[in-house]
């Protein structure tokens, strides 16, 4: 199928920039559709746009709002990558806190494909910390940015602010395309969140895992194209879109969730924080108290992806470790014992990672020992690194088309 992209344009400088960007990729037969936002009508006109994209331009000047309530979802389905070129502090601001109030918002708000912001602004506005902060929300949610350039602006300061050239970003929009689905195919299963191990109706033991590493994965590859099921304990987070989620409280409900999925899965990555041990009986009724001490016995839970290890065949299996001490030694351990093609280990202690955090710095291990350190990034980067690991095993196992 022909690849599509959207064009949002906002109101800047250089929108006449985006001409040339809009050449170029159709130079490499890409369809292309423009969104022009009101004040990007102040600088260009929709008519340069249609003649260079050859199809129709859609701004918010003239038409009705009936008509792009419509238009927004159809293009958000038909987009392969929405490009904003230049994003202005304005639409950055806008999506950030989730504002749709325009043709540009409301398509990009809808979309589910690779979004990819080409900021281009007054050095000081880009510096402005709400700005940095817009991005670095956006980046952890899995938006994409291409950096500006330094120089003289239009404003005549130096700095920060200026839009790459149109090759470069026409380069960096053709490697998020070529990205984009290359997990097609594939089913995968992700674990995440905590397991709830039940003592009496009232009452049950688990830990502080949020989830967020798990559905961050889940949500990544389905981005890129996988069928995904993602199992998870109780969480705040919402299902990402076109993932399946299976809801489930204990350790021994995830086990058997995991095994009615183990056949229809070719790739298991088990980011949950499963708990080791159960209350060896759980009470029917509310424990009452008593005035001398009482003592909770627990069970030995199973270890799901010890049992998978065992049965994994070609299917790819990661696991994650999370410490306190000792991180590569006790993940290189869990390597072997659960029979693992890698494991993302994590010293919950350290600064940016950790259950709660939107960040997490890791080391990844793979069973052949390769050792890989990664600074702090967004739990999205993150999801993205561990899904090209994946990739390249899978591609050496010779399971890719
Ligand atoms: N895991 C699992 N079942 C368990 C315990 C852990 O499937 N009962 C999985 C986790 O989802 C994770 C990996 O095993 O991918 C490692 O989990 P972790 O809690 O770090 O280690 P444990 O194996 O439980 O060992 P320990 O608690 O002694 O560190």
């Amino acid at each position: 199928m022909k690849k599509h992209i959207v064009i949002g344009v906002s109101g800047g400088i250089a929108a006449y920039k985006a001409l040339d960007i809009v050449s170029g990729l159709r130079k490499r037969d890409i369809g292309i559709n423009v969104i022009l936002t009101k004040n990007a009508c102040e600088f260009v006109t929709p008519l340069s746009f249609q003649t260079l994209s050859n199809n129709y331009v859609v701004t918010d000047t003239f038409q009705e709002p009936k008509a792009w309530e419509v238009e927004h979802i159809s293009l958000a389905k038909k987009a392969s990558l929405i490009l904003i070129a230049p994003a202005t502090a304005n639409v950055i601001g806008k999506v950030a806190n989730g504002i749709a109030d325009d043709m540009l918002t409301t398509t990009i708000m809808a979309a589910r494909c690779p979004i990819v912001f080409a900021p281009a602004m007054n050095t000081n506005m880009y510096n402005n910390p709400i700005v940095q902060e817009n991005i670095q929300f956006l980046r952890s949610k899995g938006y994409y940015f291409i950096e500006p350039e330094s120089g003289w602006l239009a404003c005549g300061d130096l700095g920060k602010g200026k839009l790459p050239k149109p090759e470069v970003i026409i380069e960096e929009v053709l490697k998020h395309m070529n990205q984009n689905q290359d997990l097609e195919g594939k089913n995968i299963l992700v674990t995440a969140g905590p397991t709830v191990e039940a003592i009496d109706p009232m009452r049950y033991i688990t830990n502080h895992s949020s989830g967020k590493m798990g559905y961050a994965i889940a949500q990544q590859a389905a981005v890129r194209g996988a069928s995904v099921k993602l199992i998870s304990g109780p969480t705040h987070l919402q299902c990402p879109p076109y993932v399946e989620k299976i809801g489930i409280q204990s350790a021994v409900d995830m086990q058997q969730a995991v095994n009615a999925n183990f056949q229809w899965a070719d790739i298991i990555i088990k980011a949950a924080a499963v708990a080791d041990y159960r209350p060896i009986e759980e009470s029917k009724h509310k424990i009452k108290k008593a005035n001398q001490d009482i003592t909770l016995t627990l069970t030995r839970n199973p270890d799901i992806l010890q049992e998978l290890g065992r049965k994994k065949a070609n299917k790819i299996l990661v696991g994650f470790a999370a410490e306190t001490k000792d991180l590569i030694s006790y993940a290189k351990e869990k390597i072997m014992k659960k029979n693992l093609d890698f494991i993302v280990a994590n010293n919950i202690n350290e600064k940016g990672a950790g259950f709660k955090e939107d960040t997490n710095v890791v080391s990844i291990i793979d069973k052949e020992g390769n050792i890989n350190h990664y600074p702090m990034m967004s739990k999205v980067e993150l999801a993205n690194i561990i899904l090209d690991k994946i990739k390249d095993r899978s591609a050496i196992m010779n399971s890719f088309r």
